[in-house]
């Protein structure tokens, strides 16, 4: 059975399903980076993981944005300098890794396990309980 760094449950969810279903992505793919890093699987492997993580991560970070924009979030500024800052830290670490300047290591597992449910409990969550008190059912 696959190792898993992170279960969901309910406690995770902002109450809009489409940005949950993206949260559950995220945390499957920092599950699937856990579980081939424990079974020793090679670099380019667990590099090929975090690069589909770094894309998936725009992705979903792009379509936050869009709804920070379109119902005029208080606090949007703020948030996307939060993005930002992990965008460049995961990128700075991917290329660190392709340059075999550092290993990966359950450290770096637990920084993102870490960043990615804060900010979904605190910040995200922030958004999510504004939009719901202005009355937004779906986003
Ligand atoms: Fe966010
Ligand atoms: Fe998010």
């Amino acid at each position: 059975m696959a190792k898993k760094l992170i279960n969901w449950t309910e406690r995770y969810s902002i109450f809009y399903d489409e940005i949950d279903e993206q949260h559950k992505k995220l945390i499957d793919m920092i599950n699937e980076l856990y579980d081939s890093f424990s079974r020793g699987k090679a670099n380019e492997i667990l590099e090929e993981i975090i690069l589909r993580m770094i894309k998936y991560t725009d992705y979903h970070f792009k379509v936050e944005e869009k709804y920070f924009s379109k119902y005029s979030f208080s606090d949007e500024k703020a948030h996307i300098k939060e993005h930002e800052k992990f965008v460049s830290e995961v990128n700075k670490f991917y290329n660190d890794l392709k340059n075999k300047n550092i290993n990966l290591s359950y450290e770096v597992m637990n920084f993102l396990r870490n960043w990615l449910l804060k900010h979904i409990l605190v910040s995200d969550k922030k958004y999510s309980e504004e939009f719901k008190l202005n009355n937004i059912k779906e986003l």
